[in-house]
């Protein structure tokens, strides 16, 4: 039994090392150090990711700690992602957390990053089941149904393309920048809506499908450069967005209709979307709709604590 439990997560899945310390579900430090070596590549190389990890955990660990002015002796429980990721960079997370495990005598609490993404819906709400999880990232497009804390049954995905990758990949066509969600976002807002791009239709009957989209923006550059003709790229973002996120959204409506979910999240880098963010609360007003903070839609450490914590509580009965 735990007077309150502190926990140190650990995220590494990819190219982002970050560490968060909490005590129970309070945030008290949450660290993410970008690993800007991949800039010049154009995409994350995972070899060199996974050095950068070794470089600089350890480093961001003491930071962490410090923030939350607590010590290692001081934690209870350490908490990492043990998977999907890049297999190098998971490595040292789980090495690190395993190691320090042995040293301080900590058990090691092993989360699942799309897991650890659903629960940073779950700093200041408690989970009410069922419940429904738009999932939408880097590299998963998801809509998935708990019926329980760690019982989930996925119901729609991408057969390609996640929607970030399609965000990232767009962005890069035209040459605007690394990640290209949060660029397209900003520039989207801007659109004068001078010119409509007309987008391909949303198939009804299957799962989400991204390729097509981002084909057809491929399409739209290339024939304009052929032509020598100028883009709104503003207008044409515009565009390709509302014809992103209504995949997502009509999907989702889908999903409940005649289901009676208590509460609907939107979770994963892409939750971050202002549009996205924008739909979801005039068209589901009639529900119990829950979004993350904008600090925890990207991958961070503290998505994983917060996991860990609901893990901890139900399978030891520790209370606060
Ligand atoms: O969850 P995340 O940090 O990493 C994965 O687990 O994949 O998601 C990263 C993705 C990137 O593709 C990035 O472009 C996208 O989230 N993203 C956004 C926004 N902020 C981040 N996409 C659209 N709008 C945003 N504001
Ligand atoms: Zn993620």
């Amino acid at each position: 039994m735990f007077k309150s439990i502190n926990i140190l997560a650990i995220e590494t899945s990819c190219d982002d090392t970050s560490i968060a310390v909490l005590k129970n579900k309070k945030i008290l430090s949450n660290l993410i150090s970008t690993q800007e070596i991949h800039l010049d590549y154009g995409g994350v190389v995972p070899e060199l990711a996974a050095r950068e990890h070794i470089k600089g955990i350890i480093g961001l660990i003491e930071k962490a700690l410090e923030e939350a002015q607590t010590t290692m002796e001081e934690i209870d429980f350490l908490a990492v992602t043990k998977e999907p990721g890049l297999v190098g960079s998971l490595l040292v997370g789980n090495n690190t957390a395993e190691t320090l495990g042995r040293i301080f005598k900590k058990p090691v609490i092993k989360i699942n990053h799309l897991i650890g993404h659903v629960y940073a819906n779950f700093e200041n709400t408690e989970p009410k089941f069922p419940f429904i999880s738009l999932l939408v990232s880097g590299g998963h497009s998801q809509i998935i149904e708990f019926t329980n804390y760690f019982e989930s049954k996925i119901i729609h995905e991408t057969e390609d393309d996640a929607i970030g990758e399609c965000y990232d990949k767009v962005a890069k066509m035209l040459n605007l920048g690394y990640p290209g969600g949060p660029i397209i976002d900003k520039l989207a807002q801007k659109a004068e809506n001078k010119v409509k791009y007309p987008m391909p239709k949303i198939n009804l009957e299957k799962n989400f499908s991204f390729s097509g989209l981002k084909t057809h923006v491929a399409n739209i550059i290339n024939q304009a450069n052929m032509k020598n003709e100028k883009i709104k790229v503003n207008d044409l973002l515009n565009n390709f967005q509302q014809a992103a996120i209504e995949q997502l959204l009509t999907k989702l409506s889908q999903s409940i209709e005649n289901k009676q979910y208590k509460q609907i999240l939107i979770c994963g880098g892409v939750s971050a979307n202002s549009y996205l963010r924008e739909q979801i609360t005039l068209r589901y007003s009639m529900h119990n709709i829950i979004m993350p903070k904008i600090s925890l839609t990207t991958d961070n450490a503290a998505m994983i604590g917060l996991a860990a914590y609901y893990k901890i509580v139900k399978e030891t009965n520790a209370t606060n």
